[in-house]
């Protein structure tokens, strides 16, 4: 083999340079332009909604206690985590998220998936002390969640927020968020028929066992409880039928 010409480039620093520029260039062109002609890297999937406003406050909850810094909220596609939590995390599932919860690190489960695993009463003692219910656990307890009333007046500001972002929120959903609040954790109030309606698969429920007030508890316990609840697996194909 001749290897003179490659020597030019071997001898010669600042031409070696230039060489690997414009090699990275093409590598990263080949990368970053398709995305350009891609109308979404997100197929969307049948269930999909944005979040509740009790939902999202209970999220709001979740992003300042800090939860992802021991919990992840993405299942992947390997078979042991796929046997433990359920069917593998979609893209989707993840869409209406600013910012994801994936997060890095299980120092507890993955909560992709925890909707519906446990009663609401499982998750109240749970919260307030993990180790009513876990005697091994190493999670914080969170009891002032309890007593602490729900800030609910922010939450059409945060739902307008994200409608200019593009999450699909209408005017109708960013003016009833307080009203929504309210129906979401009284099953008996009128406004659940009109919460349903917007919100589908909405779980109406006195979260945290106490009528008396709002409380932040209540809205994480809706959080944790929807998690991994809306696209219905039992007929979800990744093949295609169920994108739309
Ligand atoms: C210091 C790490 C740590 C933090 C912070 C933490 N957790 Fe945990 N979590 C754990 C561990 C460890 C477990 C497993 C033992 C247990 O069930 O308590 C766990 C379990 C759980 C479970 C049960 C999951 C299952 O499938 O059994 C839920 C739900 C949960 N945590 C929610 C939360 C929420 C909500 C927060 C924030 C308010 C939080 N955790 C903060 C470590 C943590």
């Amino acid at each position: 083999m001749d290897y003179s010409k490659h020597k030019i480039f071997e001898t010669n620093s600042v031409l070696l340079l230039v060489g690997i520029l414009i090699m990275v260039s093409i590598g990263g062109l080949v990368e970053i332009l398709p995305l350009y002609w891609l109308k979404s890297t997100v197929e969307k999937v049948q269930g999909m909604r944005p979040y509740t406003p009790l939902e999202l406050a209970g999220r709001n909850i979740y992003v300042r206690e800090g939860c992802y810094l021991c919990h992840s909220q993405m299942i992947r596609s390997l078979r042991d985590e796929v046997e433990r939590y359920g069917h593998y995390s979609l893209a989707a599932e993840s869409m209406y998220d600013h910012p994801f919860q994936w997060g890095s690190k299980r120092t507890g489960p993955d909560l992709a998936r925890v909707g519906g695993k446990y009663s609401d009463e499982w998750h109240v003692l749970h919260l307030k002390d993990p180790r009513a219910v876990v005697p091994e656990s190493i999670m914080p307890g969170y009891p002032w969640l309890a007593k602490r009333p729900l800030d609910a007046g922010s939450l059409s500001d945060h739902l307008a927020t994200l409608k200019t972002i593009g999450d699909p929120y209408t005017e109708e959903m960013v003016k009833a968020a307080s009203a929504d609040i309210a129906a979401q954790v009284d099953p008996d109030s009128d406004g659940v028929d009109a919460l349903q309606k917007r919100y589908p698969k909405v779980v109406v429920r006195q979260f945290d066992g106490d009528p008396t007030f709002v409380s932040e508890m209540d809205a994480l316990v809706a959080y944790l409880q929807m998690l991994g609840t809306l696209v219905d697996f039992a007929t979800f194909d990744a093949s295609g039928p169920n994108l739309r």
